[in-house]
């Protein structure tokens, strides 16, 4: 069996949302230490709704594969969906990741919180301090 389905090989050729939003709203970015892998998830929040998503991701392919299957996941949802979304539900729709790849799942997700957790803030909005407690940084909290 290949290493990587067909749809990790499509998504990591023709990775979809590639690209910086100039005008988001929320702005999300994170690395993994051990590999150094970082991305950076750019929402343009409209009526609580993503109308748009685009992503950086210096990283390896299933990295790339992952952000843009992220993307294409919240793509046009309530922002709701942004913050349910796991990385489970993204490898998943990627006909799967091998195990030693799942951290760069989770950096997707980890990303699209984090761009969540910046919108709130830029908007004054009040939030649930728990949904993000994986996701905030040290300098974030109060
Ligand atoms: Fe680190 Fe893929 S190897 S994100």
């Amino acid at each position: 069996m290949a290493l990587y389905s067909e749809k990790v090989m499509d998504h990591f050729r023709n990775p979809r949302n590639v690209g910086v939003l100039e005008d988001a709203n929320g702005v999300g970015e994170v690395g993994n230490a051990k590999c150094g892998d970082i991305m950076k998830i750019y929402l343009k929040v409209e009526d609580g709704v993503i109308a748009d998503v685009k992503f950086e991701t210096f990283g390896c392919g299933s990295a790339i594969a992952s952000s843009s299957m992220a993307t294409e996941l919240i793509k046009g949802k309530p922002l709701s969906d942004a913050l349910t979304l796991t990385n489970q539900a993204v490898t998943e729709a990627l006909d799967g990741l091998p195990a030693h790849k799942i951290h760069c799942s989770v950096l997707a997700e980890e990303a699209i919180k984090r761009a969540v957790l910046d919108y709130y803030k830029r908007e004054g909005i009040e939030y649930d301090k728990d949904l993000f407690k994986d996701v905030e940084c040290d300098h974030d909290a109060d």
